[in-house]
This record gives C-alpha cells, sequence and structure tokens, in this order.
C-alpha cells in the first residue's frame, strides 16, 4: 500500500507539471500521451485511448491510444442521448457492462468487447463534455475498486481540464484569425474608397487626369526614400491621393479655365485646402495626418504660400511632402496654357527653389529616389511608370542630380556621390 501511495504522489507530481504544457499547440498532443501513460502505469491498467469530443461533429476523436490495435475505431459518433446521459453522469467513470442504454456502446460494442474496455470517463468540465477516456482491464485481472475509480476520476479532470484549455486556445487562434481578416478588409475598404474619392477629384480637371494619383505615388516614393515604416508610408500615401479632395466643391469652369483665371476665380479655387480639411477631418483615418496635408500643401518654407502663409517650422511635415510631390507633377505635366517642362529643368527648379517653397531635405530624398531607379540600384521603375520611359533621360539626368545631392549636402559623407 505504501508503495502504491508513493507511486500515485510521483503521478500526481508529475501531472501537475505537465499541466504547464498545456497551453502549447505541439506540447499538448505529448502532455495528453503522457497523461494516459501515467493513468495506466499508476493503476497497472493494460490498455486506455483519451478522445477529444468535437460538438460540431458530434464525434469523440482519438488523441492517443495505447495497447488497442489497429481496429479500434477512430471516431466515434455521439448521438443526442450519449451527450445527455455523460453530462448527466458527470466525471465519474462508467462500467461498460452496465452502461447498455447508451447508444454509443451500443454501437461500438463488438469494438470495445474485442479490447476488453471495462470504464469508459465522460470528461466533463464546466458542464460540457470535452472528451473520453476509454480505460481496459487491470492487468491482475482484478475489478476496478471504489478506490481505483477515485483515483481515475481526479486524473480525468486534469486531463479534462487539459483539453478544455486548448479548446479555448483554438476558439481564440480563430477570432484572432478572424480579427486580422476583418481588419485586412476594412484596410482594403479605405484604400478602395480613397481611390475612388481621387478619380473623383481628378475627374472635374480634365487637363489634369490623373493627377491625385501621381501625387498619391510621389509622396510614398519620398516618404519610402526618408525610411519611414510600412504603415506610414501608405498613411503618406493616402493624404497625397486625398490632397485636392477640397476641389470637388469648386466651379468646374474655374478649375478647366483654359486661360488663366481672374482674381476672384483665384480666390474660390484658393479655398480648397481648407475646404479638403474640413471635408476630412471628421473622417477617422489611420494615418492622422492626412487634413493636414490637405490644408497646408499649398504653403511655402518661405511665408509666400496660402491659406495661412506660414513658415518652415510652422508647416507640418506630410504637407511639405505633398507640396514638393504636387509641384512636381505640376512641372511634369501638360497644362492646358503651358506644355510641360523638360526634366533637367524641372530638376534644377526643385533645387533652385530648395529653402524657398520646398524642404531641402525632401528635394534630397526625391533626387536619391529618382537616381537610384535611374542607376538601376532599385529595379523598380516608379518614375518612369509615371512620366513615361523617354522623359528622363539618365545619360543627363543622373549627372544633374548628383550635383543636386552633393550642392545640398556636400558636407555630408552619407549623401556624397561621385559626380564620374
Ligand atoms: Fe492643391
Amino acid at each position: 500500500m505504501l508503495e502504491n501511495q508513493q507511486k500515485l504522489i510521483h503521478t500526481f507530481g508529475a501531472l501537475a507539471d505537465l499541466g504547464q504544457e498545456v497551453a502549447h499547440k505541439q506540447n499538448f498532443q505529448e502532455m495528453i500521451r503522457t497523461s494516459l501513460h501515467l493513468v495506466l502505469g499508476s493503476l497497472a491498467i493494460m490498455r486506455g485511448g483519451v478522445a477529444r469530443y468535437s460538438r460540431f461533429g458530434h464525434e469523440l476523436n482519438m488523441l492517443v491510444m495505447r495497447g488497442l490495435g489497429d481496429n479500434f475505431p477512430l471516431s466515434l459518433s455521439l448521438c443526442y442521448e450519449d451527450e445527455r446521459q455523460f453530462l448527466a453522469n458527470g466525471l465519474a467513470p462508467i462500467e461498460v457492462k452496465h452502461a447498455q442504454v447508451l447508444p454509443f456502446v451500443q454501437i461500438y460494442d463488438r469494438s470495445f468487447e474485442s479490447k476488453k474496455i471495462e470504464l469508459v470517463i465522460p470528461l466533463i468540465i464546466r458542464d460540457e463534455l470535452v472528451g473520453v477516456i476509454f480505460l481496459g482491464e487491470k492487468a491482475t485481472g482484478e475489478p476496478f475498486t471504489g478506490y481505483d475509480k477515485d483515483i481515475i476520476c481526479a486524473m480525468a479532470r486534469h486531463i479534462g481540464v487539459g483539453i478544455a484549455q486548448r479548446n479555448l486556445m483554438a476558439e481564440l487562434e480563430r477570432r484572432a484569425e478572424e480579427n486580422r481578416h476583418l481588419y485586412e478588409d476594412l484596410r482594403t475598404t479605405y484604400k478602395d474608397t480613397v481611390k475612388a474619392f481621387a478619380a473623383a477629384i481628378d475627374c472635374k480637371d480634365k487637363y489634369t487626369e490623373g493627377h491625385s494619383e501621381r501625387v498619391g505615388k510621389y509622396t510614398e516614393i519620398i516618404a519610402g526614400e526618408l525610411g519611414w515604416d510600412n504603415d506610414h508610408v501608405e498613411g503618406a500615401a493616402i493624404a497625397g491621393y486625398l490632397h485636392d479632395v477640397g476641389k470637388l466643391v469648386v466651379d468646374r469652369n474655374i478649375i478647366n479655365s483654359p486661360t488663366r483665371i481672374t482674381a476672384s476665380e483665384n480666390a474660390q479655387l484658393s479655398k480648397h485646402p481648407t475646404v479638403g480639411y474640413e471635408i476630412l477631418l471628421p473622417i477617422h483615418h489611420p494615418y492622422a495626418d492626412v487634413p493636414l496635408a490637405a490644408k497646408y500643401h499649398h504653403e511655402r518654407l518661405d511665408g509666400r504660400g496660402y491659406p495661412d502663409g506660414l513658415h518652415d517650422r510652422e508647416i507640418p511635415f506630410i504637407a511639405k511632402i505633398v507640396n514638393l510631390a504636387d509641384s512636381f507633377d505640376a512641372m511634369t505635366t501638360d497644362r492646358p496654357y503651358k506644355r510641360r517642362r523638360k526634366s533637367e529643368e524641372v530638376i534644377e527648379d526643385m533645387h533652385r527653389n530648395s529653402g524657398k517653397q520646398f524642404a531641402p531635405e525632401l528635394v534630397t530624398a526625391f533626387c536619391r529616389a529618382m537616381l537610384k531607379e535611374l542607376t538601376n540600384e532599385r529595379k523598380e521603375k516608379r518614375f518612369r511608370k509615371i512620366l513615361g520611359k523617354d522623359y528622363l533621360e539618365a545619360d543627363k539626368i543622373v549627372p544633374l542630380l548628383k550635383n543636386v545631392l552633393n550642392a545640398r549636402n556636400a558636407t555630408s559623407p552619407l549623401t556624397f556621390v561621385a559626380a564620374e
């Protein structure tokens, strides 16, 4: 008896240790296997198995088996009556020979008989069936005593809790995955809506078709070159796509005027940054600076911009990025009263206006991104896709870009580029 008690104390100690492992997916199977072996070993039971109950399939799926051979069913169907009886019974071991009323015992009786299954223990945790343990006869051939059954009941509770915890983990993982999908769907919907808005803005202006989309792309290039993380680059692109949303309320004739517009028309057009800000402000954007980009994208570092005539440090950084992207697109596309400028002139213009209209660090970033593309340091041809493959002539532009970069930051070894 003393030896038996020591063995049992050891068994429960081992079970307690195993309990710690139960949360881990890869350890779960191992934990159930070891638990079964401990149950069988501590009472010298010849064979047995542990099954997990699937509420959806109404079936018991064997997790581990020992000594049950290949013919024992891996999956056992339960009906409503089985489940009801198990729940009424609780965790106590049921003797198979006294359980012929259970429909599933009648169905699988032959399998139970051939493997001498004597006990079936429903694993009921918090009034829920999570599995069943099947136990064969004792090695001594003696019947199970009340004491044996108490031990089995305690161990069964431990295994049941392990399965219930695993079920809970699986449910949490499933919900987390579902949430991830919902979030992705929401993000895609948001991006599609932004693009639809950009298309609507551009529709109004027949001369600058695709302007918002291009500004979005240039903004994305600059933010990426600045080393921003993906979420912020995406946010910056959205700010670019939506920067002119205020034009939706400006008279179409003013936007599409083939000649220079009058002072009063210009006053109306000049309201579009403030109107855009008011449109975008109530929307909860993943990137909070989107409304600021709309409001201040016509401000200049020297204070000569609008609507508020802000100076350098007063201008939100995102608005400085969009301003450069916006101006670059204006210079590189045909307008009703002038054709697009040559690429060399545009780069010289950015260089000349750096510190006046444009933030110097952004001119540097933009030129560096262009240089990387023209020297094939970066494989993706983002500028060429927007501007057409012949617009940027590498042999003319590359030395120019290198000069701009060196002049902009000649003292920094990080930005110096050999002019060749
Ligand atoms: Fe604008």
